[in-house]
């Protein structure tokens, strides 16, 4: 079984400002950083952080995209399938507040220019059951999903930055939906008793909905577990979703009974260091950590 991620690569620039900007504000930032970022790379960064194969396919600019292709190489990803595009790449601008809470600019760039020419090179190296992750920040998508699910691979999808033209992608094809509590609610077109909007408008599919320092939760498809947070003070929570979703499917891969629990663990530990791709801790971090948390009891 293969692990493909087909998915964003951003460069992200990252302000650290009092609060985040108001209409017709203007504020200086305290400190500013340049890092690697995307869904997509955070979390094949997350996945391979967490003992996990990863190729990741996607696109990056020509002139601007080395430092997005060295991360990748850095951490021994593949990056096979990752094609040069005639645009700058992706980028995000993000400030990040005090509090640790950020918001998020983007711009597609090449990561807007993947087309179904690339996805048809792609998905013919790949075969049924093995492992598809998306995100909502490429083109072509409902061609991707369709393919895909066509194929037999199993599909994991984190609907965010999530938009009106998302709920119009063929979803129910979709294995896995990551989410958070706002996403969920989006999807489910609900703001009360989500999940079992979310179950039956997606009876096909398992879900996995973080809500942020309170808790998440996992419906596999028959049964649903919960885990608490843990009590952390956040100084950027910038890439947390992505770490969650990377450590959570290394669990998921390798079978444990709550793969809800080392996500957490990881994605609280990223919440701690300013950055996206930089924040993301290494399993041998989390697996000290837990160690801690089990003596503590
Ligand atoms: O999830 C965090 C990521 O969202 C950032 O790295 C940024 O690039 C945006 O895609």
């Amino acid at each position: 079984m293969k692990v493909l991620n087909f998915g964003s690569l951003n460069i992200d620039y990252s302000f650290e400002v009092d609060h985040l900007v108001k209409p017709g504000e203007t504020e200086s930032s305290s400190a500013f950083l340049v890092t690697c970022g995307g869904k997509g790379l955070n979390q094949s960064v997350a996945l391979k952080r967490a003992g996990v194969d990863v190729y990741h396919a996607g696109a990056i600019g020509k002139k601007d995209g080395k430092l997005l292709i060295d991360a990748l190489l850095k951490e021994s990803i593949d990056i096979s399938y990752v094609t040069k595009v005639n645009s700058n790449s992706g980028s995000a601008f993000i400030q990040v507040d005090k509090n640790g809470e950020n918001c998020i600019v983007l711009n597609g760039g090449a990561n807007k220019l993947i087309d179904e020419e690339m996805v048809d090179y792609v998905l013919s190296n790949f075969d049924k059951k093995d492992i598809i992750i998306l995100q909502n920040e490429i083109s072509s998508l409902p061609y991707i999903i369709n393919k895909a699910h066509k194929k037999g691979m199993e599909i994991v999808f984190n609907p965010s930055p999530i938009n009106p033209e998302c709920l119009s992608y063929p979803l129910e094809k979709v294995s896995i939906f990551f989410v958070n509590k706002k996403e969920a609610e989006y999807l489910a077109s609900s703001s009360t008793d989500v999940l079992e909007n979310l179950k039956a408008k997606y009876p096909k599919s398992k879900f996995v909905i973080t809500d942020g320092s309170k808790e998440s939760i996992y419906f596999n498809g028959k049964e649903v577990m919960k885990q608490k947070s843990l009590c952390i003070k956040p100084v950027d929570t910038t890439g947390a979703g992505d770490t969650f979703l990377g450590y959570f499917l290394s669990s998921y891969i390798r079978g444990d009974k709550n793969p809800l629990y080392r996500a957490s663990v990881a994605s609280a530990l990223a919440c701690l260091k300013r950055g996206a791709k930089i924040s993301i801790p290494r399993l041998g971090e989390v697996e000290e950590k837990i160690l801690e948390i089990e003596e503590k009891n």
